[in-house]
């Protein structure tokens, strides 16, 4: 199979201004991604890794130097096209899960179908799919405020993925979930990457990810400390 670069990075550097000063998040990474790669950022908690995922998925924009995302400099974007890059190429599973409460499952799950051109019953079976492959087929009608943490955090994952996008970014999508539960979305990942060529970036503390990872890149104060590739 031949490499192709999916998102890459060149000098990034992020800094939030605190109290009248720069505080620097991110500090000059540069770093690349292939088509089907299965990777996690790890690193201590403040080391960067959420906020790298955010500038790679066009949701914030770098201080300095550039990400490059399927072909799109992401500062070069309006806010439409970087609207229309996510929804169509990127998956997000959020640290925060980010469910709308007045929604049910299905309806938050359903939600990023509707910006694409799908039937209704195409997009029911797309999202009972995705329900099916996070265990949740049973809490279809319930809303969020219903669930558990654990089962919020697995509608989340079911929505970045249900339509199968090119990436799916997963912000420690198994903070909350039990060793089978995150053993068997795990598995579902490692399908739709196997399948699809799905390409997956996490940033997770969870030695059950780290475990299923083929490339870890440990952030330390902002910066890449190591890029390993992983023998599985
Ligand atoms: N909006 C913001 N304003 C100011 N500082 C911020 C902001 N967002 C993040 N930071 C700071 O940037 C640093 C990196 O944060 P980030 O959320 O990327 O860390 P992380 O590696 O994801 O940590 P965790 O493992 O706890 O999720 C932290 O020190 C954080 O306090
Ligand atoms: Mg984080």
């Amino acid at each position: 199979m031949q490499n192709q670069t999916l998102i890459s990075t060149q000098h990034l550097v992020k800094q939030y201004p605190i109290g009248g000063r720069q505080f620097t998040a991110l500090r000059d990474i540069t770093v690349s991604f292939q088509k089907g790669e299965f990777t996690g950022l790890v690193g201590p908690s403040g080391s960067g890794k959420t906020t790298l995922l955010n500038i790679i998925g066009a949701l914030d924009n770098p201080t300095e130097g550039s990400a490059i995302v399927l072909g799109r400099d992401t500062q070069t974007l309006s806010h439409r096209q970087a609207a229309r890059l996510r929804s169509e190429h990127l998956g997000f599973i959020f640290q925060t899960y980010n469910l709308l409460p007045i929604y049910t499952v299905f309806e938050n799950v359903e939600l990023p179908l509707l910006l694409l051109n799908m039937s209704a019953t195409e997009r029911k079976n797309a999202v009972m799919q995705a329900l099916e492959w996070v265990g949740l087929l049973d809490k279809v009608n319930s809303r969020p405020a219903q669930l558990s943490g654990g089962e919020r955090q697995r509608v989340s994952i079911a929505r970045a993925m249900v339509k199968k996008p090119d990436v799916v970014l997963a912000d420690e999508p198994t903070a909350n979930l039990d060793a089978d539960n995150s053993h068997n979305i795990l598995r579902t990942m490692v399908q739709l990457n196997h399948d699809l060529q799905t390409t997956f970036l996490f940033a997770t503390h969870d030695d059950k990810v780290i475990r299923y990872l083929r490339r870890k890149i440990t952030l330390r104060d902002g910066k890449i400390a190591e890029d390993e590739c992983l023998s599985i």
